[in-house]
């Protein structure tokens, strides 16, 4: 008899996953934007998403994420399916167990970074300890900025006050969209060490990025084309992400 012990639960699981947007007039063309993407990943993995511009990379997170229902197929968030959750529960689930970071960092303008930081735990109604908070914006570089408010920062600073608040969070299961689209590359690569350093104390993270360079932080690279999954590559150096998104359609989609 075996004793392993059983698998994790997967915090996503994606199935036949397909995504249109209807036309933007009458008469126009729908957009097929995912074609039927499965995708498993499991707690503390570090997964990044790579592809072409208009591959579908974004709009694959935000189906993950429970933000953009499918149009077909399904999502098992946490092991639940945001289609099938009432607004309030799908929210409390994210306030909980997820944290977002997106281009657009979503700070509120009115709290200081120190307030943001501390949002996501005041909100699902956890204790929130200073001493997190501060060693979070510790973490990105902006112990100094805490009474700042988002608009008394630059757009890198927003970004890493975004990312210090889902580190404070704590979340099962980190959304990265291009985290480090706004930084320098000394900031950008210690705002992926912080993901790849959250990822290995037990967040899954989901990367979506178009830096070669980060996406070969990360345990799996899953490279998106056409809105559907082409190939995966485990541990990959910068250059084989480089050769799996720049290959020929023919030439790709071997797992190693
Ligand atoms: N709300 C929407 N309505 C219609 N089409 C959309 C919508 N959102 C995205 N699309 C289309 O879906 C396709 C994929 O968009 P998506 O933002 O997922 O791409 P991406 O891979 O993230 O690209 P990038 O690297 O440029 O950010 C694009 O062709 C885009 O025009
Ligand atoms: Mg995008």
């Amino acid at each position: 008899m075996s004793s392993a012990a059983p698998a994790p639960a997967p915090v996503v699981v994606a199935r036949d996953l397909v995504k249109c947007y209807a036309p933007a007039r009458r008469g126009g063309a729908e957009t097929v934007v995912l074609t039927g993407v499965d995708l498993t990943v499991d707690p503390g993995e570090f997964v990044a998403i790579v592809g072409p511009s208009g591959s579908g990379k974004s709009t694959l997170l935000y189906c993950l994420a429970g933000l953009e229902p499918p149009t077909r197929g399904q999502v098992l968030l946490l092991g639940e399916d945001p289609a099938k959750l009432s607004r309030g529960r799908l929210a409390r689930l994210r306030r909980r167990d997820v944290g977002f970071v997106f281009q657009l960092f979503n700070l509120i303008p009115s709290l200081s970074a120190r307030q943001n930081v501390a949002l996501p735990a005041r909100l699902s109604g956890r204790r929130v300890h200073s001493a997190d908070v501060t060693a979070a914006l510790a973490a990105v570089g902006l112990e100094d900025r805490g009474s700042h408010r988002p608009g008394e920062l630059s757009g890198g600073q927003q970004q890493r006050v975004a990312i210090a608040r889902v580190l404070a969070a704590r979340p099962r299961i980190v959304f990265a969209d291009e985290p480090t689209g706004a930084l320098d590359g000394a900031t950008g690569t210690a705002v992926l060490g912080l993901l790849s350093e959250a990822a290995h104390s037990g967040s899954a993270v989901i990367l979506v990025t178009h830096d070669l360079d980060a996406a070969a932080r990360a345990d799996r690279v899953i490279v998106l084309r056409d809105g559907a999954i082409h190939g995966q590559l485990h541990s990959p150096t910068p250059a084989d992400v480089f050769a799996a998104v720049h290959a020929h359609a023919a030439s790709v989609g071997a797992q190693r």
